[in-house]
């Protein structure tokens, strides 16, 4: 029996465990995690030693090894380890606006005043560093065969803001975008390309007929160790680049700068940026550990693919000629005609059950009635308070102000926008058991039963 359709939201939980719908499946004892840090013992041992031999500090062989063995694994010639994958994507956003529009005042961002094409869907770190450096964020839509940034729209953008010389591209859930395209765009306009791969490391991209890891795609890569990732520092990131000038600069900016003197000398703004030796230690204990991780998140993804198939859902996609994702976090979207009642606030939602529909938020209710983690999609951009003024182009142009009151269809689109309202992340982790996946799988089935 279906209980009586009402209206559900964070206000009034659903009491999704004594649903006759649910009947049978109990709550998780231990919670499954999105995706959470999965340790290996190694992290440890290096730790241990960076400690007994008094490394403890921004230098030390942690740090060194890190950088060795990512720049080996990449196949790129430096890699330089910082604080945070958001360190990384500001001392590639102030290289790209020192290189293009000369070196700022130290009150002032290199961007200073200048466009940036940005994807829309993705972490807001990703796009920050743009404000960091006082240049403004310009959102382009998403195509939904890979979920990031729609190379049609980067076109439409261009023929609305030639001017522009910086793209900014993440790879969302490890999930490569449609490098091919975008660099030949970024090349017809003179464009350099910042490549947030924080999600993706480990996923490939197939450039030109050869493959190539995402976080060596663009002019200035790079990669997140943050506790949630594929591995993990616990905190931590990577700029990674072939240009000895560029690593030689992130070291100096992210060691505060200093010049060729006995004193603290200081001829440019600095920051606290390095990586900690601790840090890199765990770091170096996760590296051995990567083609694991991603057997594991793939394993996951399949299972999924297999377990929904019956449903009116799909997986996120990606183009299988072109990427091999890293499949960090598998999600799903569900088809418009299968979604029940919903809507989302600012900071709030609500949903009514319909017999044979769903939606993002009464299945992400469900699993957290069961102790299980999943995520709604990460909002896109141009949708965010905080860049409500920013442009946003779609690949029909302009997509600010599409609608009037006067026409009912405007043929405005927003790929972005559509994604979030019927998507999901769900639980990734890879310790998650075969048995934990399945009884998620069946949890996302009753949110759809019919009877
Ligand atoms: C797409 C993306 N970019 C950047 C970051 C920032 O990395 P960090 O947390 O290491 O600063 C994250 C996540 O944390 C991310 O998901």
């Amino acid at each position: 029996m279906i209980p009586e359709s009402k209206s559900y939201g964070e206000k009034e939980m659903y009491d999704f465990i004594n649903d006759p719908r649910f009947a049978g499946i109990k709550p998780f004892e231990s919670k499954v995690w999105l995706s959470s840090p999965t340790m290996h013992g190694d992290e440890q041992k290096w730790v241990d030693e960076a400690i007994q031999t008094n490394w403890v500090s921004t230098i030390g062989a942690n740090i060194n090894e890190v950088e060795h063995l990512m720049a080996k694994y990449m196949d790129c010639r430096y890699a330089v380890a910082l604080s945070a994958g958001t360190a990384a994507l500001h001392m590639a956003a102030r290289l790209a606006g020192e290189r293009l529009y000369g070196q700022a005042r130290p009150n002032a961002g290199t961007l200073t005043g200048k466009k940036v094409f940005c994807s829309d869907m993705t972490f807001n770190a990703t796009i920050n560093p743009v404000s960091y450096e006082n240049g403004e964020a310009v959102f382009i839509d998403t195509e939904d065969q890979t979920w990031n940034m729609d190379p049609v729209a980067l076109s439409e953008a261009f023929n609305l803001y030639p001017d522009v010389r910086l793209i900014i591209i993440a790879h969302l859930y490890g999930t490569p975008g449609r490098m091919e395209e975008i660099k030949r765009i970024a090349d017809e306009h003179g464009a350099l390309i910042v490549e947030d791969a924080a999600e993706s490391l480990g996923a490939k991209y197939k450039l030109n007929g050869r493959w190539a890891e995402t976080g060596t795609l663009g002019n200035y890569n790079c990669i997140s160790f943050n506790g949630n990732k594929i591995i993990t520092g616990s905190s931590g990131g990577i700029f990674l680049t072939d240009s000895r000038e560029d690593a030689d600069k992130v070291r100096k900016w992210s060691t505060q700068s200093r010049e060729a003197a006995p004193w603290y000398q200081h001829e440019e703004i600095g920051y606290n940026y390095r990586m900690s030796n601790i840090i890199a230690g765990i770091v170096r204990g996760q590296i051995p550990y990567l083609e694991e991780h991603l057997e594991a998140k793939k394993a996951i993804y399949e299972r999924y693919k297999e377990g929904l198939k019956d449903l009116p859902v799909s997986m996120n996609p990606y183009d299988e000629e072109h990427s091999i994702p890293n499949f960090w976090v598998s999600c799903m979207i569900i088809n418009t005609d299968a979604m029940c009642m919903s809507v989302c606030g600012e900071q709030d939602y609500l949903y009514k059950t319909e017999p044979g529909k769903s939606c993002p938020h009464e299945i992400l209710d469900a699993l957290t009635a069961f102790n299980a983690e999943g995520r709604p999609i990460w909002k896109p951009m141009h949708m965010q308070p905080i860049y409500r003024m920013h442009p946003f182009i779609t690949r029909n142009g302009n997509g600010r102000a599409q609608s009037n009151a006067y026409i009912k269809e405007t043929g405005a689109v927003d790929v972005g926008a559509d994604i979030f309202r019927r998507g999901l992340c769900l639980p990734s982790d890879n310790k998650m058991t075969r048995e934990q996946q399945d009884r998620i799988i069946e949890i996302i089935h009753r949110c759809f039963k019919t009877s």
